[in-house]
């Protein structure tokens, strides 16, 4: 599954991760309220990086790949988050996270919208994600991509969404 062409929106270019991004991406992680619902806190440099490099990197095993992009304005080239992807053949699961100053105007929604249709466009065509059950924002972005909650309840006591091929009844 091949990765290297930022993909583009109205507003946005997405651009694939690299560990360089981690000195502009510090301050996009900074505040303390995005982690409200997902646990953890803001990373500094010197950890971002050693995250990053293992983002880049990918995982240990064969069956999984990773995808990571750093979400741009479009105009200034500014980051202002990152979506990402595990995916397992067809199945992917997905995140995302937009930076305080720039919540709230539909950029995370769009970010989301993009990945999901470049995911398509490789084969995948199962998606998931793992929301906090208070967690409006991610879950009004879910929605917009057409995933839907699950009975399900992971580890970490998240909803399971997801989106699934639609079955023909035949
Ligand atoms: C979740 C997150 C990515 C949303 O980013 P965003 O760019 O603000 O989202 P959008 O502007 O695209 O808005 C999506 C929807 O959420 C709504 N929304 C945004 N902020 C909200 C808030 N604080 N409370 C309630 N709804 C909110 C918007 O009105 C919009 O609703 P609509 O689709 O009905 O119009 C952002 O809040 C974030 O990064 N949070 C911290 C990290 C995180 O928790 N990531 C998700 C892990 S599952």
């Amino acid at each position: 599954m091949g990765e290297g062409a930022p993909l583009r929106t109205d507003r946005l270019v997405l651009t694939p991760l690299a560990v360089a991004d981690a000195g502009e991406m510090v301050e996009v992680l900074s505040a303390s309220e995005l982690y409200t619902f997902t646990g953890g806190a803001p990373p500094d440099l010197e950890q971002l990086e050693e995250r990053y490099r293992a983002q880049v990197a990918g995982p240990a095993t064969g069956d999984e790949v990773w995808h990571n992009w750093i979400v741009r304005l479009a105009d200034s080239g500014t980051a202002v988050g990152f979506v990402q992807a595990t995916v397992t053949r067809d199945a992917a699961d997905v995140a995302w996270v937009i930076g305080a100053p720039h919540q709230n105007g539909g950029l995370a929604r769009e970010a989301a919208a993009a990945m999901v249709l470049w995911l398509a466009g490789q084969g995948v065509s199962r998606f998931s994600a793992r929301i906090h059950p208070r967690h409006i924002a991610s879950q009004r972005v879910a929605a917009a991509i057409g995933l839907k909650p699950t009975g399900q309840i992971d580890e970490d006591g998240e909803v399971v969404w997801e989106l699934s091929p639609v079955q023909s009844s035949g």
